[in-house]
């Protein structure tokens, strides 16, 4: 219904589509798959207002979606189906959290906070501030139950999965770079830019999907929450073996950028086959090479950003260059203006990590707007620097 606003073909109420309202829009129209990006609506059940209405839908349901919508679900799961995931504990109770700070750890709302409600402390008294923070409303209620995590170390890489309920297939890992900066320094974002795929040990993969996807999938449907859309694994490869960081039920914002330019099949018919429960294929065709995105953003992101800025330099077309839009808005003029914070996912495809990456950078350079910025260093952790 988003692309509305760009194809007049499509009736006008579409485009004004309230809150709340897609599923009844979506019967109007005849729509015949409706797939959901963000978080929030998985969360509020959108996928069980359209199967009320028999359209099908793909991502998971408001209770399957609890794995992304609450840690504290998500560490229980993982708990009781021996999922490899931090040690931790969860809590209601401000003075029990505080009693379960001994040193260095990290501190999560149990809600959905947009990416920010993770506190990476390394003393006991920066756990305890963080813990304050959550329990005095800094994320609202979704601070109101805290998970305290064992503090781990090593390389994250993401793992996507298409999945029907039962199988699935894994698309190539990914790498995102998650806080403002060069040099991962600043606050957390959603995400200023990713790779795929991410090189990882031999034989990760595999583990990962038995250890994790499959028990996962298992344990969902044991629990009667079938797990049906993008089952996204974000993990830290530890020195004893890769353990879950958090789940998501979309694809990523910017992961899903590299992945798709680095699908070499029609996307279509494997959305249509999860959300019939009908996925029965062993892998997807990837082409090869390696796919970069450096997200161009506003100045002040993550903070409170000024908007409607206008855009320059879109309109050159380079060859395995895609400039994916995030927060643009056209006005009546054509004109293209910036509205949001992450604006621009610059993404560009090369034969190596190398050409893929000054490729993005170069097609970064012919595009300006006032106060663009971006980070320079996208893929440092990888040996092609
Ligand atoms: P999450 O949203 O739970 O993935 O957390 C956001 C980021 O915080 C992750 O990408 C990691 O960089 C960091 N983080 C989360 N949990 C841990 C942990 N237990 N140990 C170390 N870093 C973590
Ligand atoms: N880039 C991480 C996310 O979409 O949550």
């Amino acid at each position: 219904l988003w692309t509305t606003h760009r194809n007049p073909g499509f009736p006008a109420q579409a485009s004004l589509c309230p809150d709340g309202a897609i599923d009844a829009v979506a019967e109007e129209l005849g729509v015949d798959l409706v797939v959901i990006g963000p978080e929030a609506p998985l969360a509020e059940g959108l996928v069980d207002a359209l199967r009320d209405r028999g359209i099908l839908a793909f991502g998971p349901t408001a209770a399957a979606a609890q794995l992304e919508a609450s840690k504290g679900f998500a560490k229980e799961f993982m708990a009781r189906h021996s999922i490899p995931t931090a040690q931790y504990s969860l809590h209601t109770d401000r003075e029990e959290a505080l009693a379960a700070v001994a040193g260095p750890c990290v501190v999560k709302a149990d809600g959905l906070a947009a990416g920010k409600g993770v506190y990476v402390c390394s003393t006991a008294e920066e756990a305890r501030e963080a813990v304050h923070a959550l329990f005095d409303g800094a994320f609202g209620d979704a601070g109101a139950r805290v998970v305290i995590e064992e503090l781990m170390e090593g390389p994250e890489i993401s793992l996507l999965a298409l999945c029907d309920g039962q199988r699935f297939v894994s698309l190539p890992p990914a790498q995102d770079h998650k806080r403002r900066f060069d040099g991962d320094q600043g606050p957390n974002t959603g995400g200023m830019g990713a790779y795929a795929p991410a090189p990882v040990p031999e034989g990760l993969i595999a583990e990962v999907e038995e250890r994790v996807i499959q028990p996962v999938l298992e344990g969902m449907a044991e629990e009667g929450r079938s797990f049906q859309g993008v089952l996204y694994v974000g993990l830290m490869l530890t020195q004893d073996g890769p353990k879950v960081l958090e789940f998501n039920c979309r694809f990523g914002d910017p992961e899903c950028q590299p992945l798709m330019t680095l699908l070499d099949e029609d996307l279509l018919p494997l959305l249509l086959q999860c959300a019939k429960g009908e996925l029965h294929k062993e892998a997807v065709q990837i082409r090869e090479g390696v796919s970069c995105c450096v997200v161009m953003a506003s100045g002040e992101y993550p903070g409170a950003v000024r908007k409607g800025h206008v855009i320059s330099g879109l309109e050159r077309d380079r060859q395995d260059v895609r400039v994916f839009h995030a927060g643009t808005v056209q006005d009546d003029q054509g004109k293209i203006l910036t509205n949001g914070g992450r604006v621009l996912g610059v993404t560009a495809w090369g034969k190596s990590f190398g050409e893929a990456r000054s490729l993005a950078y170069s097609r970064v350079a012919e595009i300006h707007w006032e106060g663009a910025d971006w980070r320079t260093d996208i893929g440092w952790r990888t040996k092609e620097n």
